[in-house]
């Protein structure tokens, strides 16, 4: 079979790497057809810090085809995407595109599938915020709405799902297959002790662990609704400040951010005692600091599983989380208002007893599941 993999956006890099191992592993051993994978890369991410360095370290092919979209209105940006990825998939006939998550690249890769009859396979599919506020949620609901395949990676996504009336069983192209992001963890995580250096001796982050002190948090802010208005993402950083008072806090920061910072001209709150702020990490360094740290601060969706995977409690800097049993299994907790709390919560998240030994996002092996799925639903010699 053929596939088209659309990407853009660093998550989407991660969660690629796994399903692209897996289908390199089916090549290697089905005897059965081969799986054909032609990588889009969108464009969306385009920093080295952003893309290149994960395409490095994962060992995933290098993009068939780059369609250079960078910054602009979610319009825009979505709308030479969509012309972009038509074009490729005109050209490419597979038997379906594949698209992950819920940034603009997904919901670009999944409407040019649909709108020319390309049956689209959706990676994360069900997760829901019911914030309509956000970009992402918007993605998530139209991606799932034109998706034939639609891949969940918890329970509770099937069930979103079956509420909007896409159901497993009635329609069968809706699989619980488990989380890819865990499968990606666990297979990287045995290589990153060796590959990163993030926390080597004599370094600064090196110095946070001396003595195998493992007492910092880490913490990273991305998301529009953090950013863009300058009152909340000056009062995010006080709170972040606050909580590096009694704990160093690690902060990889994400270009948004920074941009956003500049823009108010509030670098300064970068420098504050105890805040740590890098450039944004590659995957092996973010692993390091996940294994090392004992707390999690962060918007992203991505990072509030890791922490998970990981053993570590998670403050969420959002009102709500489409990861809900993170929360009703207490190991993780939403920042909430005034974000002034943000050191009250932390302290409360940390004095709970949490356990992480539940199974919430399967066992590692979706990369796995996903490939046999499609391998079943296009059985053709492409
Ligand atoms: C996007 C996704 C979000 C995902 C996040 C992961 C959407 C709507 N949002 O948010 O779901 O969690 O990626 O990081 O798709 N920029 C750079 N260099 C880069 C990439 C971005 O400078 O390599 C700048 C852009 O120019 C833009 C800003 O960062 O000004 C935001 O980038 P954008 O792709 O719009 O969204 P993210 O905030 O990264």
């Amino acid at each position: 079979m053929k596939l088209v993999t659309v990407v853009g956006a660093r998550p989407q890099f991660i969660k690629a790497a796994a399903v692209s191992r897996a289908i390199a592993a089916h090549n290697a051993s089905s005897g059965g057809p081969n799986i054909h994978e032609v990588i889009v890369h969108t464009g969306q991410h385009y920093d080295t810090n952003m893309s290149a360095v994960f395409f490095t370290e994962m060992e995933i092919p290098r993009p068939d085809h780059s369609l250079g979209v960078r910054e602009a209105s979610h319009g825009a940006m979505t709308a030479r995407m969509l012309e972009g990825v038509e074009r490729v998939l005109l050209a490419e006939k597979p038997d379906c595109v594949l698209v992950y998550g819920d940034t603009n690249s997904t919901l670009a890769g999944a409407l040019a599938g649909a709108k020319i009859g390309i049956p689209v396979a959706h990676v994360e599919a069900g997760l829901r915020s019911y914030n309509r506020r956000m970009p992402e949620e918007i993605n998530r609901v139209v991606t799932d709405h034109v998706s034939t395949l639609l891949f969940c990676p918890t329970q509770g996504a099937v069930d979103n799902l079956a509420s909007e009336g896409i159901c497993h069983g009635e329609r069968a192209g809706v699989h619980l297959v488990g989380d890819v992001m865990l499968d990606a963890a666990l297979f990287y995580a045995r290589l990153s002790g060796d590959k990163s250096r993030v926390l080597a001796p004599g370094t600064e982050l090196g110095a946070l662990v001396e003595g195998g002190n493992r007492d910092f948090a880490l913490c990273t802010v991305h998301r529009a609704e953090n950013t863009d208005d300058p009152a909340r993402l000056e009062a995010l950083f006080r709170a972040v400040g606050q909580v590096a008072e009694t704990m160093p806090v690690v902060l990889p920061l994400h270009p948004r951010t920074r941009k956003k910072l500049a823009e108010c001209d509030m670098g300064g709150l970068c420098s504050q005692p105890g805040l740590h702020v890098t450039e944004p990490l590659g995957y092996f360094d973010m692993l390091e600091l996940l294994k090392a740290c004992r707390l999690v601060i962060t918007d992203s969706g991505g990072l509030q599983k890791e922490a998970f995977f990981f053993d570590k409690p998670c403050v969420t800097l959002r009102a709500e989380t489409e990861w809900v049993e993170l929360l009703e299994h207490g190991v993780n907790m939403l920042a909430g208002e005034p974000v002034s709390r943000l050191p009250e919560v932390c302290g409360e998240l940390l004095s709970r007893a949490s356990d992480f030994t539940v199974d919430l996002y399967g066992t590692g092996v979706a990369g796995k599941r996903i490939v046999g799925i499609l391998v079943d639903a296009f059985p053709s010699e492409k």
